[in-house]
């Protein structure tokens, strides 16, 4: 694991992530405000170079093209619609989305005769080859059990299944592969923390903090044990823009704060919380954070210590790997002083029927034959990702992001949903007199797969007056022309329809 250097952290004047004091228009001061507290996370460090993101350091490579600089391109420039921004010549150095592309077979297909343009990546990402080859591999020649086999293919299965368990440890930060636990994905990992550590530590009259940005995977789970505890959820409303409100937030900490339940990358208003400054300021109360993962982890780099977080969830799924598989990852003591959730195979040391005796963390936590065709994908999944230059795919994909939400400015009657600074590609919007779904539907005619409906967070979409909308969503193997094509078929939607009207 690298661990950032460190530089900046303890200081409170640093940029905040969601952008310059000047720009912003959160009212958060500068400063943090409890004066006792311990020294800032390692996770601010990035701040003071004015990244909302913290990168590992890449010493042997060139700097990304500035944002201000250059948009991302993939090589040609558009042509329809005209955009507010010229595009670059090529894309920021470092990231090759056309090399990318190629191993991403789906891309290549069509939909209704028209090339496939996947802008439905929120809901799941497409697959690289590797991993199709990975999955298939492990079910045409390395079928086996794993941990609890004599033989050579579970030993071959159990090296894949912890290299898998390994590559996610390096992923989110985690020197400690005892702290990732393989569960079926986000839902499950937070259904496992409410059921088990809040089962343990909640009672009457607790708190959880629950954004309003949130998953209904990340609100559901607690109001399920709350009720059962008897404990209250408190929401952390948002601000116009789709920022959770910071100081809606601090007034609602408080001694019975228990748990805060934040996503890192909202699946509906894109909006990236800043999260590693919440977790600091919750734990000055003694609660616990969850964060939400799904949607960030495939963004940006994560790290998990400089965040300080406490739990940390993600699915294969919207990271390139196969579905049915995800990862938690909890501190060790917090997972060790865990009831087990499930029981069964694996998840024990010895049994009796009167005493049972529990396996050492992670497996504690992970009852029954696990994926392991999954992690055999998640593995490739992440070793694909990790050989990329991750920080020039984060800067692409912000300045794709910059693009698709200047453009999409363009169309008439389009109103976008969420446009917190520093937010990540997940473009949420209605379109004057179009139904969401229909609107999805004339899109799909054209090959173009975006989602649309309440996305699993009816309490974001509400909390702008919306029970439904469309959503095109990025990843890093999206273009401008994909863009564009979105744009040009918003356009000729609305010229059918002013032609039907007229
Ligand atoms: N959580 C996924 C989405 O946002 C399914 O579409």
């Amino acid at each position: 694991m690298t661990t950032p250097d460190g530089s900046g952290a303890g200081t409170a004047t640093a940029q905040p992530p969601w952008g310059s004091p000047q720009s912003g228009t959160l009212p958060m001061p500068q400063t943090l405000p409890v004066p006792q507290a311990p020294p800032l996370p390692a996770a601010l460090a990035h701040l003071a170079g004015g990244s909302r993101y913290w990168l590992p350091e890449q010493p042997d490579r060139e700097t990304a093209t500035p944002p201000s600089a250059a948009a991302p391109s993939g090589g040609t420039p558009p042509t329809a619609p005209t955009p507010p921004a010229a595009p670059p010549a090529a894309p920021p150095g470092g990231f090759d989305v056309e090399a990318v592309r190629r191993d991403f077979p789906q891309l290549h297909r069509e939909v209704n005769g028209r090339p496939l343009v996947w802008l439905d990546n929120g809901a799941t990402t497409l697959k690289p080859r590797q991993v199709v080859e990975a999955v298939g591999e492990h079910y045409a020649m390395g079928t086996s059990n794993v941990h609890r086999g004599a033989h050579t293919l579970a030993k071959q299965a159990t090296q894949v299944y912890e290299e898998g368990r390994q590559a996610a440890a390096d992923l989110l930060g985690t020197p400690d592969q005892g702290e990732i636990v393989f569960v079926r994905g986000t839902t499950e990992a937070v259904n496992l923390v409410a059921q088990s550590w809040g089962r343990a530590n909640l009672g009457v009259g607790d708190e959880i903090l629950v954004s309003a940005a949130e998953h209904h995977s990340n609100l559901v789970p607690w109001q399920l044990i709350a009720a059962e505890r008897r404990a209250r959820i408190r929401p952390i409303p948002l601000l116009p823009d789709g920022q959770l409100d910071q100081d809606a937030y601090r007034d609602l900490l408080g001694s019975r704060t228990r748990m805060v339940a934040l996503t890192h990358a909202s699946n509906v208003l894109g909006t990236v919380p800043p999260v590693a400054e919440m977790t600091a300021l919750a734990h000055r109360y003694g609660a616990k954070v969850l964060v939400d993962g799904a949607q960030a982890v495939s963004h940006f780099p994560v790290d998990v210590t400089a965040l300080d977080a406490d739990f940390y969830a993600f699915s294969g799924h919207k990271i390139f790997a196969p579905t049915g598989i995800g990862v938690l990852f909890g501190k060790r003591e917090l997972l060790e002083a865990m009831p087990p959730w499930q029981g069964g195979g694996n998840m024990i040391d010895s049994v009796g029927f009167e005493e049972t005796t529990y396996a050492p963390v992670p497996h504690r936590l992970e009852a029954g034959t696990g994926h392991i065709a999954g992690v055999a994908g998640l593995r490739a999944a992440l070793q694909y990702l990790a050989a990329l230059d991750r920080e020039a795919a984060t800067a692409y994909e912000e300045q794709l992001t910059a693009y698709a939400m200047a453009v999409l400015a363009t169309v008439p009657g389009l109103r976008l949903i969420g446009n917190a600074p520093g937010k990540i590609g997940v473009l949420t919007f209605l379109l004057a007199g179009a139904d969401p779904m229909a609107l999805a539907g004339a899109l799909d005619q054209q090959g173009i797969a975006v989602r649309a409906g309440h996305h699993c967070a009816q309490p974001a979409l509400a909390a702008f007056g919306l029970q439904a909308a469309v959503r095109a969503s990025l990843a890093l193997y999206n273009t401008v022309e994909d863009v564009n094509s979105l744009v040009a078929a918003l356009q000729d939607v609305q010229a059918r329809s002013a032609a039907a009207a007229g």
